[in-house]
């Protein structure tokens, strides 16, 4: 805030709270906090841009010492009120203003391209994605890793690629799609895990045995993926790493308002489940 006096509370702004993927990492960052002495503002956009605009303006006051933003759909003027009541920033996960802010978010080409390269390692011939949301970087980089992999084999071509929105509905609906498409299909790569889910209710609904007659495989690696019947293969986002390098830059960035931005990659890894496993 624009005093000096320090609130030893912290916003953290994220997209959708109905996605274990969000309050898990919320969760990574509450703890660290907590060892730190620190309280968390939890304000969930819902993908709002008025709903964020709302929180930014309670966050401009003198309540929170810093914030970090995990969303895609934040506005220039509410980035720039918040710069000018000098509140100090950390972005994570999701894309939007991060090269003018220290970012934490994971290695997404990587996790499109293992997903993918699994797929095919367990004997996979014709395998679909179904994608996240348009306009949502990670997503669309997860798709590329996908692409880069697959785009040369005989079989591929653009109709094995369907949208999606990262809920379960999504998921539950493309695979639909892609079933009714391509009949053949024999894996799938889901751009997270709710998605993975959903697509996993419809193949069941068409008797479809998963991973014999079709693998899936997701992104994120919740916990629940491990007690879905099958357990779902999913790309592990490192997500304790992830909230304590946030809050660790956030602290810095409070104490030194000059601290240089810094941008982390981290890596993912294959945490292998039933649903690929043949
Ligand atoms: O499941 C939600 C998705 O949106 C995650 O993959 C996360 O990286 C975010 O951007």
């Amino acid at each position: 805030g624009l005093s000096n006096k320090k609130t030893k509370t912290i916003a953290l702004v994220i997209p959708v709270i109905n996605n274990p993927f969000f309050p898990e990492l919320a969760s990574s960052i509450e703890h660290i906090a907590h060892k730190y002495g620190y309280k968390i503002f939890l304000c969930n956009s819902d993908d709002s841009k008025e709903k964020l605009a709302d929180y930014i303006d309670t966050l401009t006051s003198n309540y929170i010492d810093g914030v970090i933003i995990n969303s895609h759909v934040v506005e220039r003027v509410d980035i720039d009120k918040l710069i000018q009541n000098k509140v100090p920033i950390v972005t994570i996960d999701r894309k939007h203003f991060e090269h003018e802010f220290t970012h934490v978010s994971v290695k997404n080409k990587d996790g499109g391209g293992i997903a993918a390269n699994h797929l095919l390692e367990i004997g996979c011939k014709r395998i679909g994605h179904i994608k996240g949301p348009e306009n949502e970087r990670n997503a669309t980089e997860r798709y590329w890793g996908y692409r880069t992999t697959v785009h040369k084999l005989d079989w591929y071509d653009q109709s094995y690629v369907v949208a999606g929105d990262f809920s379960v509905e999504g998921g539950y609906k493309a695979m639909k799609e892609l079933l009714i498409k391509h009949p053949t299909i024999d894996g799938v790569f889901a751009a997270n895990d709710l998605s993975a889910i959903g697509a996993m209710k419809a193949a069941y609904e068409w008797n479809i045995k998963i991973p014999d007659d079709l693998a899936i495989i997701g992104f994120d690696g919740i916990a629940m993926t491990k007690y879905m019947v099958p357990s779902i293969t999913t790309i592990q986002q490192p997500l304790q790493k992830m909230g304590k390098i946030a809050f660790e830059e956030l602290m810095n960035k409070i104490n030194n308002p000059d601290a240089k931005i810094k941008h982390h990659e981290l890596d993912v890894s294959l945490m292998l489940q039933e649903s690929t496993l043949r």
